[in-house]
């Protein structure tokens, strides 16, 4: 049997860890503070909407901004027109990325609504049609089609040269084959994982990640990780060779390898424990020193990128800004803020409260 392609996933360190993608968190500055700090498996970017794109909607464009260190990373899209995921898979591989994903897990009403991220669970013909597509833009950008050639909206490609996002990879030689992937959840009214994910084999993803709640569960209740284990033994039953990674509600590097081991799971994508946290991957706590140090750098490259609305990183500063005396305050004023001046100003302000307070462990 033709195994499936794996690309860079092939040869990746095992317990596989990712950072799962986070729309409006895992942006360009969060990723790159993430993988300064601690070293991810690879990160995902936050979910792009393939008919906007398609279309030329120019603004969208920043989610797919990433700089060296950020590598491996994994591109994620939405949507539900097969062809606007084919222009949209040729000009992902332009841009160089080492893997694209596909959702099929976002419960957002305003998504699954219209039939696309968990909505596409309920429909697997679509799903299919889609993954086809992505492999198709793929395949096609290897063997030599021109983003005009693939329909890429002209709007699109002039910015995205404009903006130094395709230098390294406009020329022939740098064609190479990337991964498609597929991140979804257990099902939505009710849990079908195993009979969902030998829909998803059929295509060969090179991975499937799965987030242990339905739909309908949206985020209460816990990741069921028994089903995550059962829908894991049927990828590795298959013998495809799709690797499958278990997500949900995981607080620790030391719980997500316990995981993988007792679930049996080839990796884990961890979400929400990274907020405040770009340590997280190498299983360290900061310190609320440590924390200021790399809010400021985040905040300028932040502003390096300057292509990012400002309220952006408001949430970050209020999860780099907690835990100790006074930080609900400096928080509320952070949060007023309109610009990044004005926050600098505020956390001159904290700084000096702050080292009123001991670091840990002297
Ligand atoms: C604010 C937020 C935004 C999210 N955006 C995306 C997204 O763009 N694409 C996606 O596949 N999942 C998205 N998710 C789901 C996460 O990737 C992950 O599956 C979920 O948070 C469960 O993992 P965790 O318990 O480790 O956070 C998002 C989750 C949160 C909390």
């Amino acid at each position: 049997m033709k195994m499936v392609f794996k690309g860079f996933l092939a040869k990746i360190k095992k317990p596989i860890i990712g950072l799962a993608p986070m729309d409006g968190i895992t942006d360009a500055p969060f990723r790159h503070m993430i993988c300064k700090y601690s070293k991810p498996s690879f990160v995902m970017t936050e979910f792009v909407n393939v008919e906007g794109l398609a279309r030329g909607a120019k603004k969208m464009l920043p989610a797919f901004l990433y700089g060296k260190i950020e590598r491996p990373i994994i591109a994620q899209l939405f949507g539900t027109e097969p062809i606007s995921f084919y222009k949209c898979a040729v000009f992902l591989c332009a841009l160089g990325f080492d893997g694209i994903d596909i959702n099929m897990g976002c419960p957002v009403r305003k998504v699954e609504s219209k039939g696309g991220g968990a909505g596409l669970i309920k429909n697997p013909k679509l799903a299919v049609e889609i993954i086809r597509a992505v492999k198709k833009g793929v395949d096609d950008w290897v063997n030599g089609i021109s983003l005009k050639d693939a329909c890429v909206h002209e709007n699109i490609i002039c910015e995205a040269i404009a903006k130094g996002m395709m230098k390294e990879n406009i020329g022939m030689l740098n064609r190479q084959m990337i991964p498609v992937s597929v991140k979804t959840r257990t099902g939505c009214d009710k849990v079908i994982a195993e009979d969902w994910v030998k829909i998803l084999l059929e295509e060969k993803p090179a991975m499937i990640a799965m987030h242990g709640r339905t739909l309908k569960q949206l985020y209460s209740g816990r990741a069921d990780w028994e089903v995550l284990a059962k829908a894991g033994r049927v990828v590795k039953e298959s013998k495809v060779g799709t690797l499958f990674l278990g997500n949900g509600d995981i607080k620790s590097i030391r719980e997500a390898k316990e995981k993988i081991k007792k679930y049996g799971v080839d990796g884990v994508l961890v979400g929400r424990a990274v907020f405040g946290n770009p340590w997280f991957f190498a299983g360290k706590e900061p310190t609320i020193h440590e924390r200021i140090k790399v809010l400021n750098e985040h905040l300028e490259y932040f502003e390096r990128l300057g292509c990012f609305h400002f309220d952006k990183i408001k949430k970050h500063f209020s999860w780099y800004f907690k835990g100790f005396d006074g930080a609900k305050k400096i928080r509320i004023e952070l949060l007023m803020t309109k610009n990044p001046e004005e926050a600098k100003k505020v956390i001159v302000e904290a700084v000096k409260v702050i080292k009123k307070i001991k670091p840990a462990g002297v």
